[in-house]
Formats: structure tokens, C-alpha cells, sequence
């Protein structure tokens, strides 16, 4: 609930204003409409902050006492939807301690002691990007998992596999499925990475240049569960760095499940019939009773255009900034929560629509029949026969187009004629031209083989069950958290 204060706002704090600020400066100038969704870890870090303070002898007991009192009476309220949060205080940090002080009085102005909103918000932003990267890569995990699953059921599925989107040559849905879990599992890792590089502690840096009061900065980082405290106070405070990284993350992300949607989109057209989408992930048209349109498989190729823009606004916020903080960093949160949240949705609803899809055997098989996709096989056969693979390649080129002008397959033909028509032995044509057989015989690392591709599923299956540990352990509760909502968090 935010309360849309119209008149231009008294000044919280400072002094010496000769004017009000203009009605325009305030809604340009608060966050608070969106940066509220920080309320959460812009508390935990207060209460780290004050514990320190207290350690520190900064902070006087029945003044810590009342601030952690009051600090978990506000997050109440805020998780119960009853907070109201006002424009005129600017900010989350603000509407935060200006409510602490309506409610504790002068002890709530302690707080802010050797404390900037510029550290602060630093902190609060690294926080929820820890445990919002944590849940990403739980998502990840769970949707290569899904596509491992699937792919081991699917293992011997005979598919079409094309280049230039022409039939090329078999592999199995299976395969495809791993393919797209590989990606999914280096978008896993970058996560991961991102996650290790930003878990640093930047409070303590205070508006640019730490502070002249005797904090300890270990203290804090340990209480919010970081590695340790940044080592340059002008750098912690003006990094945003781990926002780009984890928004290039997932502007690849976006990317790679835009690309599922697309061969969703083709593949469940009357045109293809290789799947069907249930229901519950299609809509109808307004017009056209006949139509089941797959529109979750569409919105993943449109909203990864929205993640690239949130990418592209934030560098282009931060390229001219000269050290420390400027206000232009503000702008940082729209398109990070926006990149999030839609990565976030997308992976759960491609997991789900992966899980219930049904891949059609029939239309697959007979997809396979007609693509002449086991030309390369018999090729191979010629060159296994002795002939240079150029000339192999020729002949069965020119084969193919005999086919093609007389209308029929090599299925069709049937390997005796084959066979008379390269001069080979019918056995080993009838092998080739055996799509069942021809998978067998891809019995390399990599490739379609379809004991290959089980064990491979398998292997996936363990693989996005380590990420899957490795993400929960992003978490787990810190020290300040549990101070909080107590050890149930
Ligand atoms: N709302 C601000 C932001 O998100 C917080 C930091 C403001 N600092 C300042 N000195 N005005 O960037």
C-alpha cells in the first residue's frame, strides 16, 4: 500500500532548504514505489548494523533493545500488507526508519550512525540479489531436471533433427531435450559464479569514505553471512557490477528459453505435430473456435526481449558515472526486479509445460520417413566401401533428386533397389537406411545413440541434482535473518 502524497513533502532530515521541493522532484525522485520490495533485507542489514553498533559500545542496550523491537514490529506489519509506505519519505530506507521513529522515538535516531543510504542500499541490493540468485538457480536446476527426466523417457524417440530448419538428419527428443538442458545448466554456473563474486559486504563504507567511528566491518559481514567486508569503500558504494553480471545472466537466460519456445511454437503447429501442449498452456481466440494457440511457448520468445532491455538500461545508467554514488543508480531496481521476476516465472512455467508435454511418436516417425535424413548414413557406407567421400557424396546427391522428381523415399525404393542403384550390398543399405539402426550406430560421445542419450539423461539427472544442493545452500538463513524471524527462517 503506498499513500500518494500530492503536496510537495516536508523534509525529513537536513536543514536550511529555502524552498520546498517541487511536487515533480518528488515523484521523480522516490523509489519507494518500487525499491519497497528491499523492505526485507533493508531491516536485516539495520538489525546487523545495530547489533554491531551495540558490540561497538556505539549503541547504548535499552537503544538496542527498542530498535530491534521496532524493527520487527515494521517488518510485521510490511509482511502482513499493513505498513503503508509514503512517497514523501522517499524511499524504502527512509519510510523504514522514519516509521521506527514514530514508533520507538529518539532512540530510533541511532541507528544511522556511521551509515549511509549509499551503503545501505548497496547491502540491501546484494542481499536480495543473494537470495533471489539462490532461488534462479533452484529454478535452473529443477527445469533441468524436468528435461532430464523427459529426456530419458524419450531416449529412443526417433526425431527429425534439422539445420536451417530442413530436415538433416535423425536424433531423438531426447537428445534435443538434453541439449537444452546443457544450456540450462551453464546458465546454472554463471549464476553460481555471480553469486560467489557478489557475496561481499559493502556496509561500512558509509556515503563514500567509511567513517571516523570505531565500527567493525567483520562483524556485520559475518551477521549478514558474507565472505567478508569490500576492501574499497569508493568501489563498494558505486558497484553494481553483480546486477549486470546477474542481468546478463539472465538476459541469456531469456534467451535460451526463448529458443524452447520457438521450437514449441513450430513444433506443436498442425504443421509439424511432433507435440502437444495441454491446455493449460494454450489459450483459444477470440474469433476462431478451432484455434489453440500455444501462447506460454510465444511469451518466452517475447519476454526475452523485455530482459535484453532491462540488461541494456542498466549498462547504459551506469557508463558515465564518475565514482561514488549518483542518483542515476536509482534507476538500477526497475529493470532488475523486472529481469528477475520474468527469468524467475519463465523457468518455473517452461519446467511445468516440459514436464506435461506429449511428443507425438507417430507424426515423428513419419516426419523422419520423408526428409531423406539418412542420406549422410548411406554416403558413409560408400566411403566405408572404399570411395573418396566426395564422390560418395555426389552419388547419393544425385540419388536423392531421383527421388524427389519421381516422388518417393528411400523407404519406399527399398534397399535392393538401393543397393543396385550405388553398387553396394543390399545388407549394408538396409542397415543405413534402418533409422533405429542408424541411432545405434552413432555410438560416439555426443552424439543421438540412444544408450548414449539414457545414460547421458541420467548423468543430467545428478548433474541438476548437485546444482539444485548448491543453489538451496544460497539459502540458508544468516545470523541477522534469524535475529528477525527467529531460527524458524
Ligand atoms: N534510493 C536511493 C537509491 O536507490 C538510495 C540511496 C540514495 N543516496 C543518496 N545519497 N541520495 O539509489
Amino acid at each position: 500500500m503506498t499513500d500518494p502524497v500530492g503536496k510537495a513533502p516536508d523534509r525529513l532530515w537536513g536543514g536550511g532548504y529555502a524552498q520546498d521541493t517541487h511536487p515533480l522532484v518528488q515523484k521523480l525522485n522516490a523509489s519507494v514505489g518500487y525499491d519497497q520490495k528491499l523492505a526485507y533485507d533493508d531491516i536485516v542489514g539495520s538489525l546487523a548494523h545495530a547489533t554491531m553498533l551495540r558490540d561497538q559500545s556505539i549503541l547504548p542496550e535499552d537503544d538496542y533493545a527498542a530498535i530491534v523491537t521496532g524493527l520487527r514490529t515494521i517488518w510485521a506489519d510490511i509482511a502482513a500488507g499493513r505498513f503503508v509506505w509514503s512517497v514523501a519519505r522517499e524511499d524504502v530506507h527512509m519510510n523504514i526508519e522514519a516509521a521506527l521513529r514514530d514508533r520507538i522515538g529518539d532512540p530510533a535516531g541511532r541507528l544511522h550512525t556511521a551509515r549511509s543510504r549509499n551503503d545501505q542500499v548497496a547491502l540491501d541490493e546484494r542481499l536480495w540479489l543473494r537470495r533471489t540468485l539462490g532461488q534462479i538457480a533452484g529454478y535452473i536446476a529443477h527445469l533441468a531436471a524436468v528435461l532430464a527426466e523427459a529426456a530419458r523417457d524419450h531416449a529412443n524417440w526417433p526425431m527429425p533433427g534439422y539445420t536451417h530448419l530442413q530436415r538433416a538428419q535423425p536424433v531423438t527428443v531426447g537428445h534435443l531435450l538434453l541439449a537444452h538442458a546443457e544450456a540450462q545448466l551453464r546458465d546454472a554456473s554463471r549464476v553460481l559464479d555471480c553469486l560467489q563474486r557478489l557475496n561481499v559486504s559493502p556496509l561500512g563504507s558509509g556515503a563514500l569514505a567509511g567513517t571516523t567511528l570505531p565500527i567493525d566491518r567483520d562483524k556485520t559481514s559475518a551477521l549478514l553471512g558474507f565472505a567478508g567486508p569490500t576492501r574499497n569503500s569508493l568501489d563498494a558504494v558505486a558497484d553494481r557490477d553483480h546486477l549486470v553480471e546477474a542481468m546478463a545472466a539472465a538476459a541469456l537466460g531469456a534467451v535460451h528459453l526463448s529458443r524452447i519456445g520457438e521450437e514449441l511454437c513450430l513444433y506443436a503447429s498442425a504443421e509439424f505435430g511432433f507435440v502437444r501442449l495441454p491446455d493449460a498452456f494454450t489459450t483459444g481466440s477470440s474469433l476462431m473456435p478451432q484455434k489453440k494457440n500455444p501462447d506460454m511457448a510465444e511469451l518466452l520468445r517475447g519476454k526475452s526481449g523485455r530482459v535484453i532491455g532491462d540488461l541494456v538500461t542498466l549498462l547504459v545508467a551506469l557508463k558515465g558515472l564518475p565514482r561514488a554514488y549518483n542518483k542515476d543508480m536509482q534507476e538500477d531496481k526497475e529493470p532488475l526486479f523486472d529481469a528477475m521476476q520474468t527469468w524467475g516465472d519463465c523457468l518455473q512455467v517452461t519446467a511445468d509445460m516440459l514436464a506435461a508435454a506429449q511428443w507425438q511418436k507417430k507424426a515423428l516417425l513419419a516426419a523422419l520417413d520423408k526428409g531423406f535424413l539418412l542420406a549422410t548414413d548411406l554416403a558413409d557406407e560408400l566411403v566405408r566401401a572404399g570411395m573418396p567421400f566426395r564422390t560418395a557424396h555426389e552419388k547419393v546427391a544425385s540419388l536423392v533428386a531421383e527421388l524427389v522428381a519421381a516422388n518417393t523415399t528411400f523407404g519406399k525404393l527399398g534397399a535392393v533397389r538401393l543397393a543396385d542403384k550405388l553398387g553396394v550390398d543390399t545388407g549394408v543399405v538396409a542397415a543405413a537406411i534402418d533409422v533405429r539402426k542408424a541411432l545405434r550406430r552413432r555410438d560416439i560421445p555426443g552424439a543421438p545413440h540412444p544408450g548414449r542419450v539414457a545414460r547421458e539423461a541420467v548423468a543430467m539427472g545428478k548433474r541438476a541434482a548437485k546444482v539444485q544442493a548448491l543453489a538451496q545452500a544460497w539459502l540458508v538463513p544468516c545470523a541477522a535473518e534469524r535475529l528477525l524471524v527467529g531460527d524458524a527462517a
